[in-house]
């Protein structure tokens, strides 16, 4: 069990001068992971989130110890440990590959690292020592039930061992198989401890790199999209499977992933990155909900988050905002969430309007935003309806939990849930709202 606390962190690769000079150009920053600040818990379940690129194995190999930290500190269990051999943190990492060695079978993929590892054992010795100290005061001595005591104290070292001793050693063929069988129960793979990677299906060896992962009792696991190898189906169902295993061995998880299903369905906290950047950490809900810029609301849901350039009119009482089609929708202010200062000012301002396509409804009411179908398509549970506003804007969806009947070129009319609605600042594209607490 250990608490992960990242302060500050920078990475950069190394890089050729020309590199270099190309990045400068382009104003790309030469750091694949910049200024990263997260404190994970002991025993939590944290996801890496983001693009391909962005960072997150990076970030984790430097937290086992597999990448040196140009900048920032680490700290494992409050011990500083930028400069602790990976071998020497404890921490057990699973990739995406599997990387079993193919001419071992399960068992012996599980036993490999155990029988080469050492571990410190209190044995009790006989005390020589004091042995020694009784026979040089034996000489010495005279008197015969003196030495008789002596004697007998001597005696009794010799058959007690009373002194504590530490050894570095080997588990036993016992502890290892006991530790094996464990794991194998875990993970429901006893059936597959003889067989060789290559006798089984991609979900059984992640299985079994997950239990060459457990049999070692680290105090962090670090995955690395370990699922991506997966189908759909088998993901689906290794997902829970190792929620579940979090639960049972209640250690410190970090999981990487670029799949945002997997992120929102997994993880107690999660950190979306974006070109080496935390954009955003919290809950799956918040994060969901209270999206702190448009990367992060378009990143996270399926389908994406509907986004228009909007014209914000925010005074004290009421709100307008124009739509790409002109039409006008007004809110009371405290309808929305509440808005920054900043943002209240009476005057009109250029900002993008974020909202999912469940908080659309079809309601053909008066005053509704008018809207005409592109096409729907029936998703089983829901209906996606891809609309537009009119010709000479961008397509929207709405989802809806019915089945419908409306055809391409149908007219509707539609509204937004206030409470739904996002506004991000056009220019930097951080969201206009407050944040809990300010
Ligand atoms: N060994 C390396 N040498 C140089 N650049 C690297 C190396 N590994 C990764 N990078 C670069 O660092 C950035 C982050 O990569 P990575 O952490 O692998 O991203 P992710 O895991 O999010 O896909 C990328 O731009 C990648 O090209
Ligand atoms: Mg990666």
């Amino acid at each position: 069990m250990a608490s992960i606390s990242l302060r500050h962190i920078f990475k950069e690769y190394p890089h050729t001068a020309k590199e270099r000079k190309k990045e400068e150009e382009k104003n790309i920053s030469p750091f694949a992971v910049r200024d990263f600040n997260l404190e994970i818990k002991d025993g939590e379940f944290v996801v890496l989130v983001g693009p391909s690129g962005c960072g997150k194995s990076t970030t984790l190999r430097m937290i086992a110890g597999l990448e040196d930290i140009s900048g920032g500190e680490l700290y494992i269990d409050d011990v500083l440990s930028n400069n602790v051999d990976a071998s020497k943190r404890n921490i057990a990492m699973v990739f995406q590959n599997y990387a079993l060695y193919p001419h071992m079978t399960s068992y012996g993929n599980m036993a490999y690292g155990l029988k080469l590892r050492k571990v410190s054992k209190t044995l009790r010795v006989v005390d020589k020592d004091a042995i020694k100290a009784l026979k040089q005061k034996r000489k010495e001595t005279k008197d015969d039930e003196e030495l008789k005591r002596i004697d007998e104290e001597i005696e009794s070292l010799k058959n007690n061992p009373s002194k504590e001793k530490t050894v570095l050693v080997h588990y036993t063929k016992a502890e290892i198989d006991e530790k094996i069988q464990k794991a194998a129960e875990i993970l429901d793979i006893k059936h597959l401890l003889d067989r060789k990677p290559s006798d089984m299906s991609g979900g059984q060896r992640q299985r079994v790199a997950l239990g060459r992962a457990l049999v070692r009792e680290p105090k962090v696991f670090l995955l690395d999209e370990p699922l991506s190898n997966l189908d759909a189906k088998l993901r689906a169902s290794m997902r829970s499977e190792i929620v579940k295993l979090h639960r049972t061995v209640k250690t410190t998880f970090v999981y990487v992933t670029h799949d945002q299903i997997e992120a929102m369905t997994m993880g107690e906290k999660i950190v979306v990155m974006k070109d080496g950047v935390i954009q955003q950490v919290g809950a799956p809900s918040v994060i969901y909900d209270k999206p702190l810029n448009k990367f992060v609301a378009g990143f996270i849901g399926t389908p994406q988050m509907n986004f228009f350039n909007v014209k914000l009119k925010a005074g004290a009482k009421d709100v307008h905002i124009t739509l790409p089609n002109n039409k006008e929708i007004s809110f009371k202010l405290d309808e929305l969430r509440k808005i920054k200062d900043e943002y209240i000012t009476g005057e009109e301002k250029e900002v993008i309007l974020g909202i999912r396509g469940e908080n659309i409804s079809l309601n053909n009411k008066k005053g509704g935003i008018d809207a005409q179908v592109v096409f729907a398509e029936m998703l089983g549970n829901t209906t996606n309806i891809i609309c537009k506003l009119d010709d000479s804007t961008d397509e929207f969806n709405i989802s809806i939990q019915d089945r419908t009947e409306l055809k391409p070129g149908d007219k509707v009319s539609v509204s937004f849930n206030a409470t739904a609605i996002h506004l991000f600042d056009k220019e930097n594209e951080e969201t206009i709202y407050l944040s809990e607490g300010e």
